[in-house]
């Protein structure tokens, strides 16, 4: 939205009344949703838990800094063991749900699944001596945190580095053509950090994880001089795949998997700031660096962070439980199923989902997304078997959170039948 303030209203010479403060902020927020009040189809953010904002208003006031790594026993910046050992719980929890002890992984809380995505390219890359002869290879539905950003800062800027490999219809890795990329491309590279969705942005489809870690397992054999790291993004999946029993394991119990994002501040029922990113244990060795003023060394790449962000993400953990969190994921998933069945009575064309995501075919009219928060993609490849052919559709979806219900999507279709009728 375009702000035509004057320089005068942005004037912030003299301290302002705490009333005024509050009544414009007011204001503002009145411009911001509401996710139990607005129209939100396609947003994976929902309402935290309460528990997890009180803890985090309580306990803003102790500007706790979590800055480094918790789980690795280097050094740690005195004064703030409570919320270090909060973080450190969080991490194993976080283990647990991808199938591992805490003795088996380090990781930290991060901004959000951006900067942990690009925490574990990170340290993929730089397994290599030789870290600007990396490639990156993954889907074309791969979050743009991997395939634009963490590509640019990373890796060569030519983005010859970065290989698309096929989906089937429904958006999985045909792992056959992840292996031929990677053969293809042998002489080119020395590194290949292969990356690995447990529920991709617009389709919420989740990778065969077991049989990409098991491909790569072979590949390892073959290329012994090669070096090859393996990370999954599910920052939206990570606290709902664990709970749906046909989706085979995600996590460590895959030997090749070295890297997992996983956001508590999605399905975790956290407030932003509540990213997570694990490494089986030693990896982040890789991106230590010495800092002067600071004991130890940091591997993280935050530097300050919320130590109250460590205890609500903790609290909102330990008020759900894993049984919590499967009984959300049910829940979530049956009235996916009811408006995957509305979407279907009413003509549209689906993806087949995985999860709490339904993607949809087919472009929507600029006053419905006016309407409603819908993300749309315009973008997408029609063949997802061949991404780069360039013919492009346009896909929509609904991301069922904790507000979301079936009757917003029957209030988007009468409005859509109503305009066209
Ligand atoms: C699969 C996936 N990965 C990463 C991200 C980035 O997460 P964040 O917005 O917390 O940085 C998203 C955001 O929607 C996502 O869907």
């Amino acid at each position: 939205m375009k702000n035509n303030k004057t320089n005068k209203e942005y004037d912030w010479q003299k301290g302002m009344d705490p009333n005024d403060i509050f009544s414009n902020i007011g204001k503002l927020m009145r411009m911001n949703i509401s996710y139990g009040r607005d129209d939100i189809v396609g947003f994976p953010g929902t309402t935290p838990l309460n528990i997890a904002e009180c803890v985090y208003a309580e306990y803003l006031g102790y500007h706790a800094n979590n800055i480094g790594l918790h789980t690795t026993g280097n050094d740690k910046e005195v004064g703030f063991g409570g919320t270090q050992t909060a973080e450190e719980e969080v991490i194993a929890m976080a283990a647990d749900l991808m199938g591992v002890t805490l003795e088996e992984v380090d990781g930290y809380i991060s901004s959000g699944g951006t900067e942990a995505n690009f925490m574990g390219c990170w340290i993929g890359r730089n397994s290599s001596e030789n870290p600007q002869k990396t490639a990156l290879l993954c889907s074309s539905l791969t979050h743009n945190s991997i395939t634009a950003k963490t590509v640019d800062i990373l890796m060569n800027r030519d983005r010859k580095c970065l290989k698309l490999i096929p989906t089937d219809k429904s958006g999985h890795i045909l792992v056959e053509k992840m292996i031929e990329a990677v053969e293809v491309s042998i002489n080119d590279f020395d590194n290949f950090v292969i990356v690995g969705n447990a529920g991709t942005t617009m389709l919420g489809s989740v990778d065969d994880i077991p049989r990409m870690s098991f491909a790569l397992g072979e590949l390892k054999k073959i290329y012994p001089h090669k070096k090859f790291h393996f990370h999954v993004d599910a920052a939206f999946g990570g606290f709902v795949v664990p709970f749906i029993s046909n989706i085979p394991h995600i996590g460590f119990r895959n030997h090749h998997v070295d890297t997992i994002t996983l956001d508590a501040h999605k399905m975790g029922l956290t407030p932003y700031g509540s990213g997570i990113i694990l490494s089986r244990k030693g990896l982040f060795a890789r991106t230590s660096t010495k800092a002067p003023y600071f004991p130890g060394a940091d591997a993280s790449f935050s530097g300050s962070r919320s130590g109250a962000s460590a205890l609500s993400t903790w609290a909102a953990m330990k008020y759900m439980g894993k049984d919590g969190y499967a009984k959300t994921t049910q829940r979530l998933m049956k009235v996916t199923s009811e408006i995957k069945c509305i979407l279907h009575n009413n003509g549209f064309e689906i993806f087949k989902n995985d999860i709490n995501i339904i993607g949809v075919k087919g472009s929507l009219p600029r006053w419905i997304q006016k309407d409603f928060r819908v993300h749309v993609q315009e973008s997408f490849p029609e063949n997802l078997s061949h991404p780069e052919n360039g013919k492009i559709i346009s896909v929509w979806n609904i991301v069922v959170m904790n507000h979301t219900k079936p009757e917003l999507i029957e209030k988007i279709i009468s409005q859509l039948k109503r305009k066209v009728g």
